[in-house]
């Protein structure tokens, strides 16, 4: 055997992008948080043991499929009055953990990366994605200040993120996300439809059989 050969894999395998555009101000910073994944399960573990993930109701009636949870100061929550942030967890009426440094600068390096200077998180959604379990096409527009973008992080399984336009029926990108991956919206881009399709069946070695994402935001 030649040695060219045994490079051959090499040569013609092309290298992930680091960075997928996928709109004027939106990216796919392709395995950003890989360097503290392992902090950043840490930090979910200890958030989850003080609130739980629980499934949640729409305004609409619908139980979530996601099983989520938040620290911060603020934390999202929907119930049959409305989807808002909320100083207290409503499971234990306290409230929600403290955000992990490892979580929040993460998200402050990734908005950098991404263009958003001064970002400085006070709202962190958990979402942990069962097989079979999805998120519907939907806007983030429960926080105050639409200037400051959206850091969106996945760990575990992979999945497929719909990102769409400013309208529910314009077309969707389909984009694989996959542990340690990043994306960051904002500007202009900051109330495109986005979602994510049922999560297939997979294990990842570290993650186990289930997808977290953690979303990043100023809220308050
Ligand atoms: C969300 O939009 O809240 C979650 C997005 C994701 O899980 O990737
Ligand atoms: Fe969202």
């Amino acid at each position: 055997m030649h040695t060219a050969d045994l490079f051959a894999d090499d040569n013609t395998a092309s290298p992930l992008p680091e960075r997928v555009e996928l709109g004027a101000q939106s990216v796919l910073l392709r395995g950003f948080a890989l360097p503290v994944a392992d902090g950043l399960l840490s930090a979910v573990a200890s958030v989850s043991a003080g609130a739980p993930f629980r499934q949640m109701v729409t305004p609409g009636g619908y139980t979530m499929s996601v099983t989520l949870t938040n620290c911060g100061a603020l934390g999202w929550i929907t119930d049959r009055r409305g989807y808002r942030y909320a100083r207290q967890d409503p499971l234990t009426g306290a409230a929600w953990p403290p955000m992990p440094d490892v979580i929040r600068d993460l998200g402050r390096a990734a908005a950098r990366a991404a263009g958003f200077d001064g970002f400085d998180a006070d709202a962190c959604l958990i979402n942990r994605y069962l097989p079979g379990t999805k998120m519907s096409l939907h806007q983030d527009k429960d926080e105050r200040d639409m200037r400051q973008p959206i850091v969106s992080v996945s760990l575990g399984i992979p999945a497929i993120f719909q990102f769409g336009g400013l309208q529910r029926s314009d077309p969707t990108q389909r984009v694989p996300l996959i542990h340690g991956d990043v994306v960051v919206w904002g500007g202009v881009d900051r109330l495109r439809f986005h979602g994510v399709l049922p999560v297939k069946t997979a294990h990842h070695p570290i993650v186990g059989d289930e997808r977290l994402n953690i979303t990043l935001r100023m809220a308050g």
